[in-house]
């Protein structure tokens, strides 16, 4: 594979093989197939969970890794990122692991490096975060048996969500029938593929008997100052609560991508309680983004 940069790449068979390697370095010692090779993480916006699991990930398959702070780096001083890039790759990087607020960045890089280099999205705009899919997708099917019998709710503002517009594709990709979105109006995708969607604006009602429920941060920064929603009233209306969580099947399972925002979008008994897989997300984004890095070399 030589770049990643969109979950919808791949097919059914291809993204299982992924899941598999993925599991795989969950369970068995892993080959430092990356040794000699520098890696690049370029974030040109905050992250915790992702940055970190992918320079652990990098490293544990051998790499050497190099974090650029963007804050203080030559784009500050107007450099494009393709410059960045190819300076880098000057010195001998060559996999960019790259965060951006523009949706197309990603893509345009990888088409302008081709085979010199290997581009692998952190989450751009509001367009693509596949690997946040993959380790969502990894997450889901260690505790189901089977993608297509599933039905899966989405909670919360999944029209800025890079996070839910991966997902989708990726459960439309695995065969998942039944997608519930459960939203004000004004959050709403309008950009996917509708195959398998309802659409819900009463949560009761979109969380009866689903068995995964994933929730989504009101991402504000991607919003115009006015139309955001009132983070009380939200709650009210789409936080997820033990009462709401009891209407989904008892053994369904909670996600978050994080970070979360407590009391806005989930409470803290659900987001603390036996139903939910939050860390355990945490752990695979690790695992799945070793399975993204060693695919690039094998
Ligand atoms: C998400 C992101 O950056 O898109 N976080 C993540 O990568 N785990 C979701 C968010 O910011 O709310």
């Amino acid at each position: 594979m030589q770049h990643f940069v969109d979950i919808a790449q791949f097919n059914q068979v291809e993204l299982l093989e992924l899941l598999n390697s993925a599991q795989d370095s969950l369970e068995q010692p892993v080959e430092q197939c990356l040794q000699n090779h520098f890696v690049a993480n370029l974030f040109f916006e905050p992250s915790t969970r992702t940055r970190c699991s992918f320079e652990i990930a990098a490293k544990r398959l051998g790499a050497k890794i190099i974090n650029l702070d963007s804050s203080c780096s030559s784009a500050q001083k107007g450099e494009t990122v393709m410059d960045t890039i190819t300076n880098l790759q000057a010195m001998g990087v060559t996999h960019f692991i790259i965060r951006h607020q523009q949706n197309s960045l990603v893509d345009e890089v990888a088409a302008h490096v081709g085979d010199s280099a290997h581009i692998i999205n952190a989450g751009c705009g509001t367009s693509q975060h596949p690997s946040q899919a993959l380790l969502d997708m990894l997450t889901i099917q260690q505790h189901k048996k089977n993608f297509a019998d599933l039905s899966v709710a989405i909670i919360g503002d999944m029209k800025h969500s890079r996070v839910a517009h991966s997902d989708i594709a990726a459960l439309q990709i695995l065969g998942v029938h039944k997608i519930h979105l459960i939203a004000p109006v004004n959050l709403l995708p309008t950009d996917i593929k509708q195959t398998g969607i309802t659409v819900f604006n009463n949560i009761d009602e979109g969380l009866a008997d689903v068995d995964v429920i994933m929730t989504l941060r009101m991402q504000k920064e991607r919003m115009q100052a006015g139309i955001i929603p009132d983070a009380t009233e939200f709650f009210q209306q789409y936080g997820l609560t033990p009462a709401r969580l009891a209407l989904a099947k008892p053994d369904a399972i909670v996600m978050h991508p994080g970070p979360m925002n407590r009391g806005v979008e989930i409470a803290n008994d659900v987001a603390d309680g036996k139903q939910s897989v939050i860390l355990q997300q945490v752990t695979n984004g690790v695992a799945a983004r070793m399975a993204i890095l060693a695919a690039t070399v094998t």
